[in-house]
């Protein structure tokens, strides 16, 4: 029998419910060939440039029912892209690279004929960036914040809008023993889609999106012809990317060799912007953070990502690299990674969506 081929799976960026369920998909679809060695690289990419490389080999007992586990068994992290590498200098200042070329150097030398690569948009760019100089990859979409545009949906969305949405009715009910206004802030950096969908489900009196800058003086008129109307407590979700017209998101510096800022605390601001426009209510304010990316994934999460997985790997088996699955029109699909990072997934103000949101009255602060 000739040499099996090798494939290396990864998972890069935030982690996600359903990253379990893609590894297993593809797993379990390439053991079906016979021919195919399936690994992990542990933490993205890190684990080929580790010394020795951390490959894990994706037998049967290393993926058996991890599609109902949370995390990526194979470890992530937003601090590994090979084009801009942070690598920490003598005096211990970070300085970032690009170790793109000595990456495909190193994955061809460990003898790889492929690569499957779940990441979000960050992790697409450089599956592109990777294919352009030479290496057979296929990307697989994830992110909660369902913010890629090729793909109709991303798993991961789901489950933490699921996550939300329990955790919005639980402050529904403590709002209105207190008569308070609760704020509850959901991740969503740049797409609100998570708060929208919140607010939607979970029967909001006002959502906050990166999308639509609000008014503030806005937000309390509404929450004053609540309470005018005999009903005294009020739901708020707000988007950690949104902010005031004219004003700027609450950000943090990410940790040291992070690419991007960190959010988180605009529930705060808010609340405290409520109290100097006038808002007499008691307000209250929950973060709700990592937990909407943390735990089991809904089943609708748990079927989207093992067929991605599966499908990832057939179009490996056809030989086309350079491609994202996708859910497209309730199929799953593949477009190139070009067309898969050229645009991002904003909340269009004009949408369907919104459009309904204010049509059962909530408000956006616009
Ligand atoms: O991109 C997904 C996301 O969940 C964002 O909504 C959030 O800002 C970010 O990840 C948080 O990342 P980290 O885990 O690095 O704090």
């Amino acid at each position: 029998m000739d040499k099996p081929k090798k494939l290396l799976v990864l998972t890069g960026g935030g982690d996600c419910p359903g990253l379990n369920a893609v590894i297993r998909g593809i797993a379990k679809r390439a053991r079906k060939e016979k021919d195919w060695d399936v690994y992990g690289s542990k933490e993205a990419f890190n684990g080929v440039f580790a010394d020795p490389p951390e490959l894990i080999k994706l037998t049967r007992s290393k993926t058996a029912g991890i599609h109902v586990k949370g995390g990526t068994i194979l470890k992530t992290t937003n601090k590994g892209n090979p084009i801009n590498f942070p690598q920490k200098q003598p005096d211990g200042t970070i300085k970032f690279v690009d170790r793109s070329e000595e990456l495909v150097k190193r994955i061809k030398e460990l003898g790889f004929d492929a690569v499957i690569n779940i990441g979000g948009d960050g992790s697409q760019k450089i599956s592109q960036a990777l294919f352009k100089k030479g290496l057979n990859i296929i990307g697989v979409p994830k992110t909660i914040d369902n913010d890629l545009s090729s793909t109709d949906m991303t798993f991961g969305f789901q489950t933490a809008v699921q996550i939300a949405t329990d955790s919005f009715d639980k402050l529904v009910t403590t709002a209105e023993s207190h008569d308070r206004v609760m704020i509850m802030e959901v991740m969503g950096r740049d797409a609100g889609w998570i708060a929208l969908h919140t607010a939607i489900a979970g029967g909001a009196e006002i959502c906050l999106i990166p999308e639509i800058p609000y008014n503030i003086h806005k937000i309390v008129k509404r929450i004053n012809s609540r309470y005018k109307n005999g009903h005294g407590f009020v739901n708020i979700v707000i988007s950690e990317g949104a902010k005031p017209k004219d004003g700027i998101i609450v950000a943090t510096k990410g940790s040291a060799g992070s690419e991007h800022v960190r959010l988180g605390g605009v529930a705060y601001q808010l609340s405290q912007q409520l109290k100097d426009a006038g808002c007499k209510a008691e307000i209250r304010e929950t973060v709700l953070g990592h937990v909407q990316r943390g735990g089991s994934p809904t089943a609708f999460d748990r079927v989207l990502a093992t067929l991605f997985g599966v499908k990832a790997m057939e179009l490996l088996l056809e030989g086309k690299f350079g491609r994202m699955v996708a859910l497209k029109n309730n199929s799953i699909a593949s477009v190139t990674l070009e067309e898969a990072t050229e645009k991002y997934n904003f909340v269009s103000k004009d949408g369907e969506l919104v459009k309904a949101a204010k049509g059962l009255g909530i408000s956006f602060g616009d």
